[in-house]
């Protein structure tokens, strides 16, 4: 989604913007714009539609707009198409105030209307405008007096970047359901999306609430509450490091973060392991509350809705307690039975998903205990939520997540057990096998990654079929999601995954000549009944890629066209050993196909609008 940057210092400020901005081109968008102030030649804006490359030329790498103050925004189109004019910052009628906006403003129609019957005109088709002009409307030579007045007026999501001309000495900014960050240096200040985007410049943070304004000086930055209260605002220190946000000499960052997930899911599971024992710091719920637990809702989106369906299988089996899985956008309109005595497991690798935040707020509104699992550190679903498990798995860049994924799984296995531990629904025996399984899982993972080359020549076998179906049964159907997901999203295919006894009941008349079927048969209680699938596949014509462990190897070769295996493991692993080999395949497919694998066609990192 669309990204910004802000800084206000003593550097020119066009190169800093356009280096933010270059860092947050994995949140996908189509056009992209600064606006910097400059005391001699006012405020000027430059902006265009496609690719950074565009504006950076536009601006000879920025050195055409002069200025050290500034903002910077990556548009992803949702009002009016992507275009020049539509690109932001937008501007006032006058050309005196400039907004970057990333979120909807939802009554921006009849906000226009009222400024068009006051004579503004209008340029472009975005809500956008509406709040520059409106800005500018309400102007009296107070800009933050303006800004709050407008603040009354918008409804809807939004994280704000403004400058005025006749204020030079500051950027403001405001947030509301959309992300934004501050971050200190030696007199100047930075304003961002994502933390991504000014880990070059600094590592002091904060994070901004909903409802606040700041205002950015070179001497410092303030920020006030709704009601214009000034608040102290805690100061936070990113522990990452900006080699973390690089390729590093990898074509992709996907194929890069595959193969961190060895690394990822030590940092996640080893800490959490001590003397045999799981210890979740973050979990507030004490033994007697988690006994009190009477129902588990999932919420979550995408990959991240995924990894709660292997959760539901493995959560029931281990704690007999009913799990529902539901797709955020979806939670919060469908009444669903939540009390006092449910626990909310929010799933979200980026913790700004705004369907997921708003299924949140929902669940905790009607009584659920809130527990989020979440990789971005200070995200707003981890300050909304009671307890927060972070995944320490790193900045996450492309698009397509994996290593995110992985280490969500492992923490909602390790809450599992630790649950079952509590509620003895688990023996002393089995317990310590998933746990001595756990710590073995990151060198069992590096094993599957020795076996890119096999993944890779697949993918050049079938990367031009039109339509591909994973099929599997139990954990081995929801990692068929997964792995449909991770092919459509950055190969264009069109894929499906089906519960494989679902077949005959409709799909099943879509298998011909030549379709590829990707079979998982990696869950050994079932590993007949995958056979007998695969069976009914072949001989309709299809050609399967079989998945299954390393000890069913032999049997499952006898029957497809390709086998891809994984180590044996604890059943409830076997999810975080089988989505690597799909991964791969993905994403040597999309490779073969020539796609654009870190930024797919119409997709964003962080899906920030409804
Ligand atoms: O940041 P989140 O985990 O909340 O994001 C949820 C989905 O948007 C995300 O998993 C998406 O499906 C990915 N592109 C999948 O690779």
């Amino acid at each position: 989604m669309c990204g910004i940057v802000g800084y206000i210092g003593r550097e020119e400020a066009a190169p800093i913007l356009l280096d933010g901005l270059k860092r947050l081109e994995y949140r996908g968008y189509d056009s992209a714009g600064m606006a910097v102030y400059d005391p001699e030649e006012g405020l000027t804006v430059a902006k265009a539609k496609g690719r950074l490359s565009v504006l950076s030329e536009l601006t000879e790498g920025g050195k055409t707009v002069r200025g050290t103050m500034g903002v910077g925004h990556t548009r992803w189109a949702t009002h009016g198409v992507p275009s020049d004019v539509n690109s932001h910052p937008q501007v006032s009628q006058s050309g005196r105030i400039a907004v970057v906006h990333n979120g909807i403003i939802e009554n921006y129609m009849a906000l226009k209307e009222f400024l068009v019957a006051n004579g503004v005109d209008f340029v472009s088709e975005t809500d956008t405008e509406v709040v520059a002009q409106l800005i500018e409307y309400f102007y009296e030579g107070d800009l933050l007096q303006a800004v709050g007045r407008v603040l009354h007026r918008i409804e809807g999501a939004y994280a704000l970047g403004i400058l005025c001309a006749d204020e030079p000495d500051k950027v403001v900014a405001v947030r509301k359901d959309s992300p934004l960050i501050l971050g200190y240096g030696q007199d100047c200040a930075y304003l961002a999306s994502d933390v991504t985007a000014v880990i070059r410049y600094t590592r002091e943070v904060s994070y901004m609430e909903d409802g606040e304004i700041a205002v950015l000086t070179r001497g410092g930055v303030r920020v006030y509450n709704a009601l214009m209260q000034p608040v102290v605002k805690e100061h936070h220190t990113v522990d990452w490091d900006i080699d973390a946000a690089e390729k590093g000499g990898y074509e992709h960052f996907m194929f890069k973060e595959i193969m961190e997930q060895p690394d990822a899911l030590r940092k996640t599971i080893s800490p959490r392991i001590r003397d045999g024992e799981i210890v979740l710091e973050g979990l507030s719920l004490s033994p007697e509350q988690i006994r009190d637990i009477r129902n588990i809702h999932i919420i979550a989106c995408g990959s991240s809705y995924h990894v709660g369906m292997v959760g539901k299988y493995n959560l029931e089996k281990l704690l007999r307690i009913p799990v529902e899985v539901t797709v955020a956008s979806e939670f919060r309109y469908m009444d669903p039975i939540v009390d006092g005595r449910t626990l909310a497991i929010v799933i979200s690798q980026s913790g700004e998903t705004l369907d997921t935040m708003a299924a949140l707020r929902e669940a905790r509104s009607l009584g659920a205990h809130i527990l989020s699992i979440v990789n971005v550190v200070g995200s707003s679903i981890a300050r909304e939520s009671e307890d927060v498990l972070y995944t320490w798995a790193g900045p996450e860049i492309a698009v397509a997540t994996t290593k995110a994924y992985s280490t969500q799984l492992v923490v909602l296995d390790m809450l599992g057990l630790y649950f079952a531990r509590v509620l003895g629904t688990v023996t002393r025996e089995e317990h310590d096998r998933v746990i001595g399984e756990l710590l073995t899982l990151p060198d069992k993972v590096a094993r599957v990654l020795t076996q890119t080359e096999q993944i890779q020549y697949y993918a050049s076998q079938y990367f031009n079929h039109d339509s591909v179906f994973f099929i599997g049964r139990n954990l081995d159907y929801a990692m068929g999601l997964e792995g449909s997901l991770k092919l459509k999203e950055i190969s264009y295919i069109h894929s499906e995954a089906y519960a494989s006894g679902e077949l005959k009941h409709g799909t099943i008349s879509l298998i011909e000549d030549g379709t590829l079927v990707v079979a998982l048969g990696t869950y050994g209680p079932l590993f007949e009944k995958a056979m007998s699938n695969i069976l009914e596949v072949k001989s309709r014509g299809a050609d399967v890629l079989g998945l299954t462990t390393e000890d069913h190897r032999e049997q499952m070769a006898q029957v497809v066209d390709g086998v891809i295996t994984v180590p044996e493991t604890h059943p409830m692993l076997l999810p975080s050993l089988s989505v690597v080999p799909l991964q791969l395949f993905a994403y040597y497919v999309a490779l073969q196909r020539g796609c654009d694998i870190d930024k797919p066609r119409n997709l964003a990192k962080s899906v920030t609008v409804e």
